[in-house]
Parts: structure tokens; sequence; C-alpha cells
């Protein structure tokens, strides 16, 4: 059994618990936030677990792997923390609010012989995985193109504090990208290549739940990008992600071979139904073939202290890239080429919910 020590315990950290607590191969033995009163109440709820300081957790003997959930902008500081200590580090997503914060991250972890593991894990559900076990079954014949879609009106409508969504690390594409990007890498491969456009439709928002209710907050970032992908394989992905729409009913994702389409579901949710329309044929709802079977977010966790992990560091510091690389391009008007690169994470076979929490 792992020992995680968890950093941060805000909104998120409750859909952590309800997949790790269950779990036989994690055990939580220490929380910390900045608001200790979260890390006290947190304690309180898991049997056998110490409310801690961010520096005595690192520190923490019994820590073997730190679960990262702070906000963004937090990130970095945290994991290069973490690694100093020696110690493995998964956390939510993005990887850090800039590439060159998530550069030093890997870099440290390399240099101290520890792995990084990053959100998002809904990819390995069985919704993106039995998309992509369609694509790499030649189901759709040679892969050309993709579309990914994600329009709201913006977190502020039910976030209680916001404030980190339009801030730098957060805005559409570093929020909700990782869930789409990593999702058309996962089923196209790696970006070679990207050209992106933007646009901020207000400088504030209003807060429209919680305490905070009424208060305005600046936005510091564009909250509506759109974008090309080049793949390296040749197929092109476009994306669009907007805090600036109100509803959509486009597809979340569709991908298109020359032998057929796909209907991939909601990337940010961890099954859903996949439909394939081969060429001459009409729709039809897929059998989950791949993918951790009723999974919630965590369950990288425990595919990364299986090992080697398929919600790696390298697939997020890749998908990061295309998205920095998506907002440089949108306010220079160039295509931009990518340095890094990664390979596919081999594909999850079906596991039930039965084998995943008591491996
Ligand atoms: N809210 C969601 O629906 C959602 C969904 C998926 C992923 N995420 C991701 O989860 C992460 C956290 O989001 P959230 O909504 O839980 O945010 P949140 O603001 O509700 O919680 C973050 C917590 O981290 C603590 N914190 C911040 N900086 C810290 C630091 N330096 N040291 C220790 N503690 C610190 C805060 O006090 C807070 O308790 C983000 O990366 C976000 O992108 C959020």
């Amino acid at each position: 059994m792992t020992g995680v020590g968890i950093v941060g315990l805000g909104y998120i950290s409750g859909q952590y618990l309800q997949t790790l607590l269950p779990a036989s191969r994690v055990r939580i033995v220490a929380v910390a936030d900045l608001d200790p009163a979260r890390a006290e109440a947190a304690a309180e709820q898991i049997p056998g677990c110490r409310a801690l300081t961010t520096e005595e957790l690192v520190a923490d003997p019994a820590v073997e792997v730190v679960l990262n959930l702070t906000i963004p902008a937090a990130h970095a500081e945290v994991a290069l923390a973490a690694i100093a200590h020696g110690k493995a580090v998964y956390g939510e997503k993005p990887l850090a609010a800039t590439l060159a914060d998530a550069t030093r991250i890997m870099d440290a972890a390399t240099a101290a012989g520890v792995r990084v593991g990053s959100a998002p894990d809904t990819v390995l559900g069985t919704g993106v995985q039995t998309a992509r076990a369609a694509v790499d079954d030649g189901r759709i014949g040679r892969p050309v193109s993709a579309s990914a879609m994600w329009i709201s009106p913006g977190h502020e409508a039910w976030h209680p504090h916001p404030d980190f969504y339009y801030r730098e690390g957060g805005g559409p594409l570093l929020d909700m990208g990782p869930y789409y990007v990593t999702s058309l890498v996962q089923l196209l491969g790696p970006v070679s290549a990207v050209s992106g456009a933007g646009s901020r439709s207000r400088d504030q928002r209003v807060i429209a739940s919680g305490p905070r209710a009424g208060e305005s907050i600046d936005v510091e970032v564009d909250t509506h990008l759109t974008g090309i992908l080049h793949h390296a394989s040749g197929a092109i992905s476009t994306i669009t992600m907007s805090f600036d729409g109100v509803r959509s009913t486009a597809a979340p994702i569709e991908v298109h071979g020359v032998e057929g389409s796909l209907l991939v579901p909601d990337p940010n949710m961890f099954d859903g139904d996949v439909q394939l329309h081969p060429r001459g044929d009409q729709w039809s709802t897929l059998e989950p073939s791949a993918g951790y079977a009723d999974s919630g977010r965590g369950i990288g966790l425990l595919d990364f202290v299986a090992g080697p992990g398929r919600a790696d560091g390298a697939m997020a510091l890749h998908v990061l890239e295309i998205m920095t690389a998506l907002a440089v391009s949108a306010a220079s008007g160039a295509r931009e080429k990518l340095r890094t690169s990664v390979e596919r994470p081999s594909l999850v076979p079906l596991t039930s919910a039965e084998t995943w929490t008591s491996l």
C-alpha cells in the first residue's frame, strides 16, 4: 500500500476521496492546505490521517506520493517541494500554469529520479479508451481529422471562488483544454504544430454563488480560444474552448477517417456512449471495450501507483505545450512548431470497478 499525502482540500478533493478511500492500493496518510481548517476537516473524515502544513507533509516519511490538488498557480511550487524531498508527485491539471514551470517540474523530477503524474485521468475511463480502441482497430480507416468543442458561459456561474479561472494558468483553454487535447493525443497521437486565434468578451466577471456572490473579478486571460492542431501522423484537429458562449449542441469530440466517423463522449467524464458510423452503414453505439469502468477522479493516481502510469508528466507536458503554443499563436498570428512529443500510453484493458478497487 502506498502512502499518499494530499495538498489542497478544495472543491475537487471530495471526488478524489470517493475513488481513493475504498481503493486498497493507496492509503491517505496526511493532508495539508493553506487554510488549516480545510486540512483538519478532511483529516477528521479519513481514518489514520494527519493534518499537516505543506512543508511537513512533503518531508513526512510516511508520504510516498504527493497528490497535488491546489490551484494551477500553486502546482509548480507544491510539485517542486515534493520532488525536492524525493517524493513522486501526481497533480491536477494543468501540469503547471506556465510551460516554463512545467519544464522545471519535469527537469527536477528527472534529476531526482522521481516520477510525475498528472490529470486528466478521465481519458482512462471507458469513453475515450473505447473510442481509441476503435481507432486503433482500424474501424474508421486512416484517421484524417477530429473536432473538439467546449462552450460555456464561464465557471463563475457555479464555482464559489472562481478567480483562478481568469488568471494566468486558467482560461477555458488551460482549464478545459487538458481533457480535450489529451483525448485528441490519445486518439490521433502527438501534435507537431498549432495555429490559434483568441478573444476576450469582457474585462470583469461577477461571482454568482457562495459567500462572495455579486463580487467582480478581473479577467487576465483570453476567454475564447480556437485553433488547429497538426498531428505528427498527418491528421488535423480543430478545437474551440470558450467561456464566451451560452449553450452548444456540438459533439464534444468527433473523429473522421476514410472509412468511418466516431462520436466520442464528454472527455471531462469517465464514461458515455461511443458511436460509430462506418461508411455505407449507420450510427451504432459501441459496447465499452477498454478503460477503467465506473471510475472517477483519482483513477489516474491508482494507475500511476501501479506504474508506469498512463496519466504521466510527459503527456501533461506535451498537452501543456500544445495549449500554450495555441495561445502564443493566437497572440502573434503565426503558426507555432512544438518541441515536445510523447508516445501514446498503452490502451487500458477493460477493468471493472471491483478489480481496480481491490488491486
Ligand atoms: N472544480 C472542478 O470542477 C475541477 C475539476 C477538475 C479538476 N480541477 C482542478 O483541480 C484543482 C483544484 O481545483 P478546485 O476547484 O478544487 O480549487 P479550490 O480553489 O476549490 O481548491 C484549491 C485548494 O488548494 C489550496 N491551496 C492553494 N494554494 C495552495 C498552496 N500553495 N499550498 C497548499 N494549499 C493550497 C486552497 O486553499 C484550496 O483549499 C485545479 O487544478 C483545477 O483545475 C477542478
